[in-house]
């Protein structure tokens, strides 16, 4: 038995209860769950802004322990640390062999016929992401783990997982931010911040942090931002403006998942500038662009995960860790135990963490 936070229906608490996760098969490996990250696209589903049709465990950015593997595993073995992502690939599809893994449609997974992985009393729970991490194990595929050294810090690791691949690869592989350009970063949370980082890393020169919470501008500051923009005074795509000699940016992301802020992402570009939205909008919203400025080319594109090849990435992120360029002990502003995953969500909701972090004993 293990136990975990379920869902159980849209905006409800979830609830601590004993689950059953399944020994490995084939090509799965199970980790002994060490720290979760709690990240906003599980409270989008909590919120019912995004469908989740069956009770399901929810979380997706984390890092553990190799327990047990499938005899067909070929990359782990018990005793190692990894990283879980997402974006776990089949292999054999026209986007893996493309070298584009995190597009992938064709995620393996137990047929129907199989046992289930995770399940209560005999029945399915649903594991959100391929992951369901927040869980004392997860019971995840081979293509979705990457081994990482022993001696990397959980919390950190478990980050990577998401926030930071996502914020820093749309940065880095989505967007591709040059020398000497300049960003706008809408929403300073665990994603932002890590898209800010990001721009850093690729030699922006300057880069605006907008953010509705005083103290999220500060740690933006901190972690790369050269601006603030505090949206709750006005307009800041005003603001933006005014920080660029009346232009705009070369590169806007939207990291909040509001269609408003994507849209303020659009109009704070400037001609030939890329918009590039990270955020979940919310089903059934659309973002709506005036059709003439496409005569100035601006562009505006989605990003999944970073664009992530997360094989190479992570180690990659974890180098720059390792060199003081990525800063990840400034994320996690709070641990909790599972026990107070709902409270990890209020924090969210009320703006007052980067990052809360589930560690498990
Ligand atoms: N595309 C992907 O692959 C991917 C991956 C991970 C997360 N996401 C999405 O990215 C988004 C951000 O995730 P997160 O975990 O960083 O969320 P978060 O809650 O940690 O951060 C959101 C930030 O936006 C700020 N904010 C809220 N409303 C604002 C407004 N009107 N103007 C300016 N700032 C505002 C909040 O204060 C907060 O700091 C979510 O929609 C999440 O689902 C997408
Ligand atoms: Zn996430
Ligand atoms: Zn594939």
């Amino acid at each position: 038995m293990t136990q975990a936070a379920v869902f159980n229906a849209v905006q409800e608490p979830l609830t601590i209860e004993e689950i059953d996760v399944a020994q490995p098969v084939d090509r799965e490996v199970l980790v002994r769950t060490a720290a979760s990250g709690v990240c906003h696209s599980d409270l989008h589903f909590i919120e019912g802004l995004y469908p989740m049709p069956n009770r399901a465990i929810l979380g997706h950015e984390a890092a553990g322990v190799v327990e047990a593997v499938g005899p067909n595993v070929t990359e782990v073995e018990p005793g190692d640390h990894v990283i879980a992502c997402l974006s776990v690939f089949c292999g054999q599809c026209d986007y893996c062999y493309t070298g584009r893994t995190h597009l992938c449609g064709n995620r393996p997974a137990r047929a129907a016929d199989q046992e289930p992985r995770l399940s209560q009393d005999g029945k399915m729970l649903t594991q959100f992401a391929s992951i369901g991490s927040y869980a004392e194990q997860m019971l995840l595929h081979e293509n979705g783990v990457v081994k990482i050294d022993k001696d990397f810090p959980f919390a950190q690791a478990a980050l990577i997982g998401c926030g930071v691949t996502t914020g820093v690869g749309a940065a880095l592989k989505t967007a591709k931010v040059t020398p000497g350009s300049t960003v706008a970063v809408f929403g300073a949370g665990g994603v932002g911040l890590s898209a800010i980082q990001g721009a850093r890393i690729a030699g922006a020169r300057k880069i605006i942090a907008v953010d509705m919470v005083e103290h999220k501008l500060q740690t933006a500051r901190d972690l790369g931002a050269t601006d603030g923009v505090d949206a709750s005074l006005g307009d800041p795509v005003e603001q933006i403006r005014e920080l660029t000699d009346g232009q705009g940016v070369d590169f806007a992301f939207e990291a909040i998942g509001l269609k408003v802020a994507a849209e303020q992402a659009w109009q704070s570009i400037r001609a030939g500038g890329v918009a590039t939205v990270i955020g979940m909008i919310p089903i059934g919203q659309n973002v709506e662009i005036p059709g003439n400025e496409f005569l100035r080319e601006k562009k505006i594109q989605g990003s999944s995960m970073g664009s992530n090849s997360f094989k190479v990435d992570m180690p990659q992120y974890i180098e720059f860790y390792r060199q003081g360029r990525l800063k990840l002990d400034e994320m996690v502003t709070k641990t909790r135990p599972l026990s107070e995953i709902n409270e990890a969500f209020a924090d969210m909701k009320s703006g007052s963490v980067a990052r809360s972090v589930i560690m498990f004993d």
